[in-house]
C-alpha cells in the first residue's frame, strides 16, 4: 500500500482527488471508454510562456514547407521545426485552423506529456491544454512537482499528436495522424525526455503503434499500469484530462499513473 505523507495528500488535493484509496494492482485496471475529443472546455486564462510560441498563419501567406516531409523534418532544430509546423499544409486541418499548436514548456525537460489535438481554446491561443482539461493537467503536473513554466527538475514539455484543431473537435483521422507524426517524432528526438506521459487513446495509439501492434483494438485501461517504449523512451499511458473531468472517480488511477512515471524518473520502476 502506498503511504502518503501530508505533502502528498496536499498534492492529491491539487488534482481533486479527495479520498485516496490504495491503487488497484498495476496491470489489472478497469477498462475505460475511449478518451473524448478535446472539446467542450471552458475558456480560462492561459499561462503565457516564452518557449516554443506558435506562429499565426495567414492562409494567403507564402508557404515554405507545404507538406510534411519526414526526411527533412528529422534533421530540423527547434526553430526550423516550429516554422515547418506553422506553415504546414500536409492535411486539410490547415484550412480551418486559426493557429498551429506546436508545444509548450522547457525544451530541456525530462518529462514529455503528449495529448491528442488542440481544441477551440488551444486553436485560439496557440498553446496546448489551456482549457478546463488543461487546468486539471496543470494540477496533475503540480502534484508531481512539475509546471509548464518550470525548468530543471520542475520542467515539462507538453505537445499533442496533432498540431492543428480538428473541426468541431472531431476525432483525428488516420491520415492527419500520419502526416503530423514526423513532427512529434522530431520533438521527442530533440527533447530526449526520460519519460513520456501519453494522455488518452490517440496519444497512446500514435506512440505505441510500432511496439504494440494491436494498440488500436485495446481499451486504454489495458495499456495503463505498465511501461511501454517509443524510440527507446519509456512511455506511461494514462487517462486524458477531459475524460477525468467527466469521470472523476478515475483520478485515483491517473494518480497511480503519475506515480509510475515518477518512479521511472527515479529509476525505481520495472522495465
Ligand atoms: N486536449 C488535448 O488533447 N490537447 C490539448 O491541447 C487540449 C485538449
Amino acid at each position: 500500500m502506498m503511504q502518503l505523507d501530508a505533502r502528498q495528500r496536499a498534492m492529491l488535493e491539487e488534482m481533486g482527488v479527495r479520498v485516496f484509496r490504495p491503487e488497484l494492482p498495476l496491470g489489472r485496471m478497469d477498462d475505460a471508454p475511449p478518451s473524448p475529443p478535446p472539446g467542450g472546455e471552458a475558456a480560462v486564462p492561459a499561462a503565457r510562456v516564452a518557449v516554443a510560441r506558435p506562429a499565426t498563419v495567414a492562409h494567403a501567406a507564402p508557404i515554405s514547407v507545404p507538406r510534411a516531409v519526414p526526411g527533412e523534418i528529422a534533421g530540423m532544430d527547434w526553430d526550423a521545426l516550429q516554422q515547418a509546423v506553422a506553415s504546414c499544409q500536409a492535411c486539410g486541418l490547415c484550412k480551418s485552423r486559426k493557429n498551429t499548436v506546436f508545444g509548450v514548456g522547457d525544451t530541456q525537460a525530462r518529462w514529455l506529456v503528449v495529448g491528442e489535438a488542440p481544441g477551440e481554446n488551444e486553436d485560439i491561443q496557440g498553446e496546448p491544454f489551456v482549457g478546463q482539461a488543461g487546468q486539471l493537467l496543470d494540477n496533475m503536473l503540480k502534484a508531481v512537482g512539475l509546471n509548464r513554466q518550470g525548468s530543471g527538475a520542475q520542467g515539462v514539455y507538453i505537445a499533442n499528436v496533432l498540431k492543428c484543431r480538428p473541426p468541431a473537435n472531431r476525432n483525428p483521422q488516420p491520415e492527419e495522424v500520419l502526416q503530423c507524426e514526423p513532427y512529434l517524432r522530431r520533438q521527442v528526438a530533440l527533447l530526449q525526455p526520460q519519460v513520456i506521459l501519453a494522455l488518452g487513446r490517440f496519444a497512446a495509439q500514435s506512440l505505441l503503434q510500432s511496439s504494440v501492434p494491436e494498440v488500436a483494438t485495446l481499451p486504454l485501461g489495458k495499456l495503463r499500469g505498465q511501461v511501454h517504449y517509443y524510440e527507446g523512451v519509456p512511455v506511461v499511458v494514462s487517462y486524458h484530462p477531459a475524460y477525468l473531468l467527466r469521470t472523476p472517480q478515475d483520478k485515483a488511477k491517473a494518480w497511480a499513473d503519475l506515480c509510475l512515471a515518477l518512479d521511472l524518473m527515479r529509476g525505481g520502476a520495472p522495465a
